[in-house]
């Protein structure tokens, strides 16, 4: 981003991106609600070539003890890659980039979950990564809202997460991984549909205020089809599909 700009077509004369895709066009997405029988809820999500699994614990005792709020539970979050999920193997340990992510996450979920009704509990979110290709901290946070709501956990609405950005001077929806090195501008978006509330917005790049306010729109209305997908997942575990 920002002086990393290459050689690479970004957009071609017809308006294509590198991936084929149209600049308004996101990539495909799959949500599956559940999947994991030892969690309380859980969630597996594809977004373009990123592959994530979601697994929810709580609310339950939190240890150590005197992380626990008398008044409210608490939400922990860690985002995780795992080692073979990017083209370079990843170190396991938790990298400074994961530490981010995961407070990010955290702090994009917490407006949406109704943790006062639990207090002195922790709610657990494991975020694995298995395949990496650019979003995929949108693509975790998506995941990891459907999970909250596959364990029952009572929320204000969901989050769901898409990323805007500029590439060849354009502003377009949900930044690949080529995108996102050569562009200009990535900005991942976490937003409440119904409730209409920004959660998480980000932005590594430079954009006039203009360009911001475009990037902000279009990156809502990925949400939107974010979160159509993620309550056709959920109807399809609990209602057999009727939403
Ligand atoms: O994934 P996201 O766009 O939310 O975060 P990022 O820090 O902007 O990372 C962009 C992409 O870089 C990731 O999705 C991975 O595809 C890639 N990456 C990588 O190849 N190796 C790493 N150690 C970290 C990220």
């Amino acid at each position: 981003m920002g002086g990393r700009e290459s050689t690479m077509v970004l957009l071609d004369s017809e308006g294509r991106r590198c991936d084929g895709r149209r600049v308004d066009e996101p990539r495909r997405i799959m949500i599956k609600a559940g999947g994991l029988k030892n969690a309380d809820g859980s969630a597996y999500i594809e977004f373009g070539d990123n592959k994530i699994i979601a697994g929810v614990f709580g609310p339950r005792e939190v240890h150590p003890k005197h992380l626990s709020d008398t008044d409210t539970g608490i939400l922990r979050v860690r985002y995780h890659m795992a080692p073979f999920s990017v083209g370079e193997r990843k170190n396991p340990a938790p990298s400074r980039r994961e530490i981010e992510i995961s407070k990010v996450i955290k702090e994009a979920l917490e407006p949406a979950v109704m943790l006062e009704q639990f207090p002195r509990t922790v709610v657990d979110v494991f975020l694995e990564v298995i395949q990496a290709d650019g979003g995929t901290r949108c693509a975790a946070l998506s995941a990891a809202s459907v999970a909250l709501a596959d364990a029952g956990i009572p929320m204000r609405d969901m989050v769901a997460a898409c990323a805007a950005g500029k590439v060849a001077d354009t502003i377009i929806l949900d930044v690949n991984n080529e995108e996102d090195q050569a562009g200009q501008a990535d900005m991942p978006i976490g937003y409440m549909p119904g409730l209409e509330k920004i959660t998480l917005l980000q932005l590594d790049g430079v954009l006039t205020p203009d360009e911001y306010k475009r990037c902000v729109r279009v990156g809502i209305d990925g949400c939107k089809i974010v979160y159509d997908l993620q309550k056709k997942a959920l109807a399809e575990k609990y209602f057999g599909g009727q939403q």
